[in-house]
């Protein structure tokens, strides 16, 4: 008898909806500052880009952390693609607001999140710091949304050609 998990526990699909919703929220915000700059969609959207970016990494880092604690209670991977495309997803879930960090405190400027003071800023400039968040933040910020876009377009594949239980995985469906 088998005793593979059927589904993903009830905090692994909290957080992954929850995030989601606020990858929404962050990629129209990275969305107005491309292309809708100095209009009042950018004004709105723009001035959460930060303490939600933060945010979305600390949940990342808790989602790891969950994520080998819960080992050997998830279902199996679908495919060997699929784990690699999980975990590029997850490294640059870290890896983007991370050099977007070290941006930010290279630049000098003091930075307080939520109301809280992170980073009180000081004189000057470290350059190599705002260089790989000005090279790297917003493209690979760009690749992660494509990647975002693929799993979703396979999440629905596997809902109406594949196999239908991959999505019941993650949405909880069939769970008595
Ligand atoms: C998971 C979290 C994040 C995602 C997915 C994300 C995504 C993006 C993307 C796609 C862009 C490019 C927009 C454009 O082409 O104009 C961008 C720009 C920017 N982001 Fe983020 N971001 C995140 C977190 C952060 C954090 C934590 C900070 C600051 C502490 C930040 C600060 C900025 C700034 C200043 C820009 C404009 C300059 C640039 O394009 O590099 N972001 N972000
Ligand atoms: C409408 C949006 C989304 C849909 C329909 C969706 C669908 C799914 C499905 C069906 C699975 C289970 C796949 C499997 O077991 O092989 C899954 C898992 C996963 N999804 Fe999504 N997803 C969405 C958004 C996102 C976003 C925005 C991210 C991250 C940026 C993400 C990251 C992951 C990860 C890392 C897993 C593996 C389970 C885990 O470690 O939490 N998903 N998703």
């Amino acid at each position: 008898m088998s005793t593979e998990a059927t589904h993903y526990g009830r905090l692994t699909r909290y957080l992954h909806w929850a995030m989601a919703v606020l990858f929404a929220w962050q990629f129209a915000s990275a969305g107005a500052h491309a292309w809708l700059e100095d209009t009042a969609v950018e004004a709105f959207l723009w001035a959460s880009h930060k303490p939600l970016g933060l945010l979305l990494m600390l949940l990342a880092i808790v989602r790891v952390v969950w994520g080998v604690l819960d080992r050997g209670h998830r279902p199996p991977a679908v495919n060997a693609w699929a784990s690699l495309g999980h975990l590029a997803l997850y490294l640059l879930m870290i890896a983007v607001p991370a050099v977007a960090l070290i941006r930010q405190y290279g630049s000098g400027r003091a930075f307080e999140p939520f109301g809280i003071p992170l980073m009180s800023g000081f004189e000057g400039e470290i350059e190599w710091m705002t260089a790989i968040g000005s090279n790297f933040h917003g493209l690979f910020g760009w690749v992660l949304l494509v990647l975002v876009v693929g799993h979703v377009a396979m999440a629905l594949w596997h809902r109406h050609v594949g196999n239908p239980e991959v999505m019941s995985r993650i949405t909880g469906r069939g769970i008595d």
